[in-house]
């Protein structure tokens, strides 16, 4: 057993051998060498290969390739399998297939066709577990444990009779009884109260729109059933492999919210996560730096780990775009400035059959003599070199509240508007911020708030009173709070604060709303200080703040659209519409000036600067988004070129530099 490498940036991917000749393996690990990568992540869809038919393993092969791993010196993220079963294992027990919200079977022949509630699923799981940690606990290659692959991506929610049956289970200990089942649910709207736990069903497709709160409940239920399932195989492997760190790789993109990942991240031993450019974003970069900001928030944090990103396109998406050359460096140097302390690929060598045999890999279907196999060297060299920076934090004076539970509830159907989505306008913040060369924390309302200059309330819909107090106290205490529409709209059951909107935040803003007045598709209204805004106005008086702009045309002409007011020794604004980006950005710039918080640098636009700061140092991250030669006013040591920067960094067109600095 060898602990994860601490003394370098870590480099590598999956490693699929089972796709590939066996005389092909010492090639590859050669070629590892080659290429930098100092860990692989081994077996995530081995199950079939390691236990061909029930309850007989073959692991002489998974043997080879650990011992030939080791002797090439690449630490092994040993993944649990357990992703994926055997088609002999859904032929064998049919009650564990997934089925979808209309009744549908989702069948094998994909991956990952199992149900998240099946005991049977779980039985065969822990069964395979079993097997790898007490063959490789002491293994010399073994550095990590990989418990199955991307919870819930295809399989939830599930809505087939084990899960109705466990959803009463968890419904039972959550509320004890019917009636308070039914308080919580507000069923007595349209005839739905309940007489008994055994008349729950999972929220099945209905003649019409369902119970939100029933859908709400739903999606917690699937969070919590995953996450036990992850738990049943990491406390096995605590106990068979003790001292061998245990994690699941998440999906933190913003396009995947089936799990509250705040809840998974204290059970992780170390927090890893995937992440995938969206080619179809405005700017797919600025989302990468969002959701590396929500990964570090999900790991309290820490460092985390990036364990599957590509080195060019995927294949799933309508057009898989390919990357620039240097933008996979750029990418990852992204993610490290942002916490990760590990580079990992999907995958390493290109499949040459499958669904996925167009996803881009570190080793590609043409060979070495490529461009992307080049960059595939200089990135294991660039991360060999950034060991100084591991283990070190972000810095940050901004926190932008992010909550699961709270998107979940706010995009449940017929609201005001189906055009607003949970996490838009934290993404436009984010943008601006990120613009300005400002850093912010993405974070959970109940983390601690206590050191933050700035902290944004972005359409955080449903919001507990304890978040809600927590947000005023952190204005008293000097903080500038920056809350936006459609917040604090409803409590943890969904139902509505009395009382004007934006409830839970009413009394801290100062301001009251008496009917939301969305706006049409592409409908622009302006404001009163020549910025704009889209998606949303509404009916506010600002009782207790000074009104900053108003609208100056669409429905509402003459009512207040930003407001501000003093809050101890801070202040609470609170923002009635989507503003354009360069009015969010003037707006952030204003409260990061007001509230004292500073950039990181002074950068032209299009370039991105980020700092973690350690015990050893602080390490300035330059990143140069635009296709122009840039210069930032700066002096150190670029970790990147190897030379002393004096007074100006110059990046090149998508270049990129680490600064050492004193
Ligand atoms: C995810 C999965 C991988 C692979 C990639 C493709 O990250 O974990 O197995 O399917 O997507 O992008």
């Amino acid at each position: 057993m060898r602990t994860w490498p601490v003394d370098r940036v870590s480099f590598g991917g999956d490693y699929n051998p089972e796709q590939w000749p066996q005389e092909l393996w010492p090639a590859d690990v050669a070629l590892m060498q080659e290429a930098g990568v100092n860990f692989a992540t081994v077996g995530v869809f081995a199950w079939s290969w390691l236990e061909p038919e029930p309850g007989r393993f073959e692991m002489g092969w998974l043997d080879q390739v650990l011992d030939l791993l080791q002797e090439g010196d690449i630490a092994v993220d040993l993944a649990t399998g357990t992703a994926s079963p055997p088609p002999w294992f859904s032929h064998r027990y049919p009650d564990t297939l997934p089925v979808d919200v209309d009744g549908r079977t989702l069948w094998p022949g994909g991956r990952q066709a199992w149900c998240p509630s099946s005991p049977v699923f779980t039985e065969h799981a822990l069964r395979l577990v079993e097997q790898l940690a007490t063959r490789y606990h002491d293994h010399p290659a073994l550095a990590m444990w990989h418990v199955s692959n991307e919870y819930a991506c295809h399989n939830l929610p599930c809505y087939c009779d084990v899960s109705a049956a466990a959803f009463r289970t968890w419904l039972t200990a959550r509320y004890h009884s019917i009636e308070a089942l039914n308080k919580a649910w507000g069923t007595a709207f349209w005839s739905q109260r309940y007489s008994s736990f055994d008349e729950v069903l999972p929220p099945r497709r209905t003649p019409t729109i369902g119970n939100p709160t029933h859908a709400l409940d739903f999606a917690r239920f699937g969070s919590d059933t995953l996450l036990d399932q992850f738990t049943a195989e990491r406390d096995l492997l605590h106990r068979l492999s003790p001292g061998v760190p245990v994690t699941t790789n998440f999906m933190t993109s913003d396009h995947f919210r089936l799990l509250d990942y705040h809840k998974w991240g204290s059970e992780q031993d170390v927090v890893s996560t995937d992440h995938y450019l969206m080619g179809a974003l405005d700017d797919p970069e600025a989302e990468l730096s969002f959701t590396a900001d929500l990964t570090r928030g999900v790991a309290g944090g820490r460092p985390w780990l990036l364990i599957e990103h590509s080195t060019s396109a995927v294949n799933w998406q309508p057009v898989n775009v390919a990357k620039a050359p240097g933008q996979m460096l750029r990418n990852s140097l992204a993610h490290v400035a942002r916490g990760a302390d590990t580079l990992g690929f999907f995958q390493w060598r290109a499949s040459r059959a499958g669904a996925e045999k167009f996803h881009s890999a570190l080793l590609p279907h043409a060979g070495t003599d490529t461009r992307l196999w080049r960059e595939v060297c200089e990135l294991g060299a660039v991360s060999a070199r950034l060991g100084e920076v591991v283990g070190s934090r972000v810095e940050s004076q901004v926190a932008i509240l992010w909550d699961y539970q709270a998107g979940w509830a706010c995009e449940q159907p017929a609201h005001p508007s189906g055009e607003l989505e949970y996490g838009q306008v934290a993404h436009d913040v984010h943008a601006a911020l990120r613009a300005l060369g400002v850093t912010a924390d993405v974070v959970h309302p109940d983390d601690d708030l206590s050191a933050y200059r700035v902290v944004v309330v972005p359409t955080l819909y449903l919001c507990s009173d304890e978040s809600a107090a927590a947000v005023a106290a952190a204005a008293e205490r000097g903080a500038h709070v920056l809350v936006t529409y459609f917040s604090g709209i409803v409590d943890g059951n969904d139902h509505i604060r009395l009382g004007g909107y934006p409830g839970a935040f009413r009394d801290l803003l100062g301001v009251w709303s008496e009917e939301f007045l969305p706006l049409r598709p592409g409908r622009v209204v302006a404001l009163d200080d020549d910025s704009t805004g889209t998606l949303w106005t509404e009916h506010l008086h600002a009782d207790d703040a000074t009104v900053v702009a108003r609208y100056a045309d669409g429905p509402l002409p003459g009512v207040a659209a930003l407001t501000r007011r003093d809050v101890g020794a801070g202040a609470a604004w609170y923002l009635a519409t989507r503003l354009d980006p360069a009015a969010m950005r003037n707006l952030m710039a204003e409260l990061v000036e007001e509230a004292g918080a500073t950039a990181t640098a002074d950068v032209p636009a299009g370039v991105e600067a980020v700092r973690r700061v350690g015990e050893g140092g602080s390490w300035l991250f330059l990143l140069n988004h635009t296709d122009e030669e840039v210069s930032v006013p700066a002096t150190g040591y670029d970790l990147i070129a190897q030379h002393s920067v004096d007074g100006a960094a110059r990046l090149g067109p998508g270049g990129s530099a680490v600064l050492r600095q004193a």
